[in-house]
């Protein structure tokens, strides 16, 4: 293989707060090229080019994820870049392919033999079922921008909510990485797609990627914020509501989101963006709490949406779901958007980034 000299992000413990994991305890270290004479024959050795910065490796460095690696580790959920090296079993890739990482079977969201290769390294091993060819037309920051998001989209909007075409739909916290790949889903699938927000610039962002209609909310007073969502949806839905909300953000905005169904309209929980305490570990978590009394009286269905959990313990859906968004990527129809890139040396300007609520869709950094 080509050899040359590399750099890994690596959290050396978990930290109390995100500020501290990004300014204090991830540090810099000299990524040695694999050792192939050690790695197996189905394994691939890949040259990372773009890794992403996602919501979920700020919770992990603080022990708050439900699944997490053990430090020391290097963070990072997916990586995209060239194959550098293949094993002598390996069939369906070559030297010089552009790939893309499945973060269920490599990095610190993966459970096996290879949860050490995190995205944030400028080599990482992979089995080669643990990688898939990037998208045409793809960028490589667009790469390691896809699988996570749009698989959690898919299986919210199709598995879960079964979004049908004319319907109407609420995506709250649509200028995150999920979000995105929601409004884009929820597009092919034929809704009309309403979305809510706190900053208009970002917005802005979320109707240029085809959101119809978007609601800014700026208070965190449940009994305004609710009423102004719900009069925002009425006037759009000619007083109807929504057929279903898609929640990414949780708490007051949740809370609000929910006010806005139709009767029997369904209610899919994805994340809770705005319910991450400050300080680290999972004993100060708090979970929300919705009002049973709406769902009663709407005749609501309520549901959690856990794509990963759902897809390892399913893997024929889960390699439906990634056909299907694969699919759509090589037709044209998906475009990961990526508001900031850096350089991977500048990883901690690139993390507060997101940390700031800057970033819409993904924040990467470049190998
Ligand atoms: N169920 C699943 O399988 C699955 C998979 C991936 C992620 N998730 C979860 O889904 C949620 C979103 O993930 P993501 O990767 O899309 O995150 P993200 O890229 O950070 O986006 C989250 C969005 O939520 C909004 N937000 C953030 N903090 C907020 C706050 N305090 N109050 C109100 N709005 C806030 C922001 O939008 P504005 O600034 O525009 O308001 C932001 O763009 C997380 O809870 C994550 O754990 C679930």
């Amino acid at each position: 293989m080509a050899v040359d000299s590399g750099i890994r992000i690596v959290l050396p413990g978990f930290a109390n707060t995100q500020a501290e994991a990004i300014d204090q305890l991830l540090s810099i270290e000299p990524a040695e090229v694999p050792d192939t004479t050690k790695l197996g024959p189905s394994d691939v050795v890949v040259r990372v080019r773009s890794a992403s910065i996602s919501f979920v490796d700020f919770i992990m460095m603080t022990g708050q994820y439900q699944h997490m690696a053990s430090p020391p580790y290097v963070p990072g959920l997916e990586f995209s870049g060239e194959i550098a090296w293949t094993g002598s079993e390996v069939r369906n890739f070559s030297v010089g392919d552009k790939v893309i990482s499945d973060f269920m079977t490599v990095g610190p969201r993966s459970k096996g033999a290879y949860q050490q290769s995190g995205a944030w390294s400028s080599f990482a091993v992979a089995p080669e079922n643990g990688l898939y060819p990037l998208p045409s037309g793809f960028s490589f920051a667009q790469g390691c921008s896809f699988l996570g998001s749009y698989e959690t989209a898919y299986f919210a909007l199709v598995k879960r909510a079964k979004l049908q075409a004319g319907e109407r739909v609420l995506i709250t916290g649509a200028s995150g990485a999920s979000g995105m790949a929601m409004v884009q889903i929820a597009r092919i699938l034929g809704a009309e797609v309403i979305v809510t927000g706190r900053s208009s610039r970002k917005l802005e962002a979320v109707l240029s990627a085809g959101a119809d209609h978007a609601i800014q909310l700026d208070g965190d007073n449940t009994g305004s914020l609710a009423s102004t969502l719900r009069a925002q949806v009425k006037t759009i839905t000619n007083g109807a509501g929504v057929d279903a909300v898609i929640d990414t953000v949780g708490g007051a905005i949740g809370d609000a989101a929910l006010r806005t169904l139709k009767f029997e309209g369904r209610f899919v929980i994805v994340g809770w963006a705005s319910n991450v305490s400050e300080s680290g570990g999972r004993q100060t978590f708090e979970p929300d709490r919705l009002p049973t009394n709406i769902m009663q009286m709407k005749c609501l269905q309520v549901m959690g949406s856990p794509m990963v959990i759902y897809s390892m313990a399913n893997r024929a859906w889960r390699a439906k779901q990634i056909a299907q968004v694969t699919a759509w990527a090589e037709e044209g129809l998906l475009h990961p958007h990526v508001s900031h890139s850096f350089r991977a040396e500048d990883f901690r300007e690139a993390a507060n980034a997101k940390l700031r609520g800057e970033v819409v869709g993904s924040c990467v950094i470049n190998f």
